[in-house]
Formats: C-alpha cells, structure tokens, sequence
C-alpha cells in the first residue's frame, strides 16, 4: 500500500498538470473509501457472527429449545447389532451406543446413576477419567472400541439385557482435543449423545468451589465426598458457602459458556438429545425424551443421590453482595435470578 501511495506521488511529481493532479487526487480518495468499504463491512460482519454465536449460546440457556426434541441423523445408524465375548445377551436385541457429554459438577453423576436404574441401560462411567486412556487418539479410539464391543467391564457393568452401553465424558476429558476424528467414530458406529449440561453455570461454579474445599476439609468424618445420599450429609455440606473472585468471575463464567457451545456446535451432527439439570430437577418426567431416545421401555427410574445446594443463590455463596453487584449489569444477571 505505502509503496502504491509512493508511486502515485513520484507520478504527480513529474507531471505537474494541475488537471492531471487533480483527477489522482479523486482516484486516491475513491480507492481510500472503498477499502475503507471493506473494512468496515468485514468487522461489522465479525460482530454479527460473533453476537449470532451469544444469542444461541442464550437461547440454549434460557429457554426451551427445539434441541431439547429428539434429533434424528440417521433412521438405521443405532441399529447395530453385537456379539460380545464378555458379555451375555438375553435378547437379540438391537444394541444402541450413546455417550453422555458433560461438565464436572453438571449433575451428571446423578443423571447416570438415575440412567443405570433402568434393567436395559448400562452406563460406565467416567471411563477418560483415567489419563493414560485419552493420552491421544489412538488410546481414545481403542478405549471407546472396548467399551463399545462390551469388553470394558466397570463396576457399572450389567451382564443382562442390556439394550443400550455407554458411558459419561466430560468436555476437558480429551474429548474437544480430537472432535473431527471422534465425529467420525461417532458417525461410523452410530453413537447417539446425550449433552447433559447445566443451565445455570454461577451455581456450577458454587457447586465447583465447595467440592474442592472439601477435598482438604473432608466434612463427612474426614472422608472427601463428590456425591451424597442422605439430606443430613448435604446440609453438613452445603454449610459451606464458597467466596467467590469477582476479579475473574466473569471471564470464568464466559469460559464455561463456550465450552459448553463449542461441544454443541462439533457435536451437532450427530444424533443427539440436550438435557438440562435444573430442567430434570423440575420435572422428573423429562427422563422418558430420554428412554425414548435410546428406544427404550418407559420404566419408573430412581437414584440415591441427594443434592447438596438448595434455595436461593444468596444463601449459598459468603460474598454474595459483591457477586449480586458484579453481575447486575451483565449478561449473567439471570443467573442471579433462578432458584430451584
Ligand atoms: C499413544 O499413547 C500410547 C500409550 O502411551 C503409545 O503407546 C502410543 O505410541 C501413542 N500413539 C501415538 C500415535 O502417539
Ligand atoms: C430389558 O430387560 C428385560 C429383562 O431384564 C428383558 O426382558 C427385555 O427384553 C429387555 N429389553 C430390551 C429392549 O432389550
Ligand atoms: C482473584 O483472582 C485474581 C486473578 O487470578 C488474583 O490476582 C486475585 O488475587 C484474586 N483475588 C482474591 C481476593 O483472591
Ligand atoms: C446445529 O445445526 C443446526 C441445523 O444445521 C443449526 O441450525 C444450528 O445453529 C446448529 N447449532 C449449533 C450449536 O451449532
Ligand atoms: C441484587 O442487587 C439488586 C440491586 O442491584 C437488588 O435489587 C437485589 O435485591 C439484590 N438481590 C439479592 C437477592 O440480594
């Protein structure tokens, strides 16, 4: 560009018509506002992609959406029929592979343990919790074709009449380190997902904090729990109320929100359902979408899980004035708002 303007201006130099300077001139401005055109159309578009992405990412938070309704890719991928060495089958039954994807502290240990109640679903856990299984790709791909040919025996493994094998893998599990290559497994074995996340991510942070307190306080008789299943154990845990960094808190939130979107979006191929905690927590119901996503028989599902954080955000956090204060004005004041 400089070096255009140079040439321009050693031109106007040698031929000093006025006329001939003059129409330069006119090129010079004419040319100078239409790259300017184009800058500003360009970030003006960077803007509206980049506010299109908050608008999903709220609409998926705040209301119901039509992701909550079944998502079918495929009629025939799921019907996938298995033999298996470890495992007996006592029907001939199609075998349907799902994985559910979530965050730490989302409610997913209690979701799993309500899926597992059911006679035809076994669930194996947080299998990529194990670090040398997710150390890279062909680890990861070895381990999801052992669980998925029924040669991964968990402690969550049922022996009979399963219908439908899967397990839990949290987003920093290795998971969004490979998505391409894991989309494509997905695609090729037919795995339907189960995005199980929390709408509200200040009382995933609450829920963050006190679990990691606890870890050296170890309340309940100096052992660390992650999960409880007596209201006497989450109310000695939920005394506990977390102070939380308003220095950072906004960026911390912002990075769970779009991880979360990020998972949605690489995900979004696939067949898949989107659970919402505090929407089950509402409405127990909500967990038949899910039998009949995997194609299940209706059965009344139960956990022993107790949940540890209730009644209002303000009673769960110490400084909640400074919390109250620093979200008031931005996009998260709503999670300020919600009470379960
Ligand atoms: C992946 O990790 C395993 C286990 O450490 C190792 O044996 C293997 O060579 C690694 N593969 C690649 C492609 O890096
Ligand atoms: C579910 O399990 C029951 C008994 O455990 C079995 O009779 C039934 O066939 C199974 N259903 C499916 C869809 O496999
Ligand atoms: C909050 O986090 C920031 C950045 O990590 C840190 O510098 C600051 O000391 C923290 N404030 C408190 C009160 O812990
Ligand atoms: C998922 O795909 C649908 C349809 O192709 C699209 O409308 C939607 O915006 C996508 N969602 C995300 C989170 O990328
Ligand atoms: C939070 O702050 C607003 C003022 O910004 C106040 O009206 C509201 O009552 C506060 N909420 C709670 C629960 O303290």
């Amino acid at each position: 560009m400089a070096e255009f303007v140079h040439l321009f201006y050693k031109c106007i130099i040698i031929r000093t018509s006025r006329k001939k300077y003059l129409r330069v001139i006119k090129l010079l401005v004419l040319l100078c506002a239409m790259l300017y055109g184009v800058y500003v159309y360009s970030t003006y578009m960077k803007h509206i992609h980049i506010e299109k992405k908050r608008e999903l990412l709220e609409f998926q938070v705040i209301t119901t959406s039509h992701y909550n309704n079944v998502v079918y890719q495929s009629p025939i991928a799921h019907l996938y029929h298995q033999k298996s060495k470890t495992f007996k089958r006592c029907t001939r039954n199609p075998m349907r592979l799902f994985v559910i994807m979530s965050m730490q502290r989302s409610g997913s240990g209690w979701f799993e343990t309500l899926l597992n109640s059911h006679m035809n679903i076994s669930s194996n856990g947080e299998i990529f919790g194990q670090k040398n299984r997710r150390q890279n790709l062909s680890t990861i791909i070895y381990t999801l074709d052992k669980v998925y040919n029924m040669e991964l025996v968990t402690s969550s493994t049922k022996n009979d009449c399963s219908a439908a094998i899967g397990f839990k893998w949290m987003l920093n599990q290795g998971l969004m380190e490979h998505p391409k290559e894991i989309l494509d497994y997905f695609a090729k074995r037919g795995v339907s997902v189960i995005f199980f996340l929390r709408r509200n991510m200040m009382r995933r942070l609450v829920s963050i904090l006190a679990n990691s307190f606890d870890k050296n306080a170890k309340v309940l008789n100096g052992i660390h729990v992650s999960h409880v299943h007596s209201h006497e154990e989450a109310l000695k845990l939920s005394r506990f109320k977390p102070t939380i960094n308003v220095t950072t808190l906004e960026s911390e939130l912002g990075k769970m929100e779009s991880i979360a979107m990020k998972a949605l979006e690489y995900f979004n191929s696939t067949r898949h359902i989107i659970m919402y905690y505090e929407d089950l927590i509402k409405n127990p119901n909500k967990l038949t979408q899910v039998e009949d996503f995997l194609k299940l028989p209706r059965m009344k599902l139960s956990s022993h899980q107790v949940k540890i954080h209730k009644g209002p955000l303000s009673e769960n956090i110490n400084n909640w004035e400074d919390v109250n204060r620093t979200l008031s004005g931005t996009t998260y004041k709503r999670y300020l708002r919600t009470d379960y």
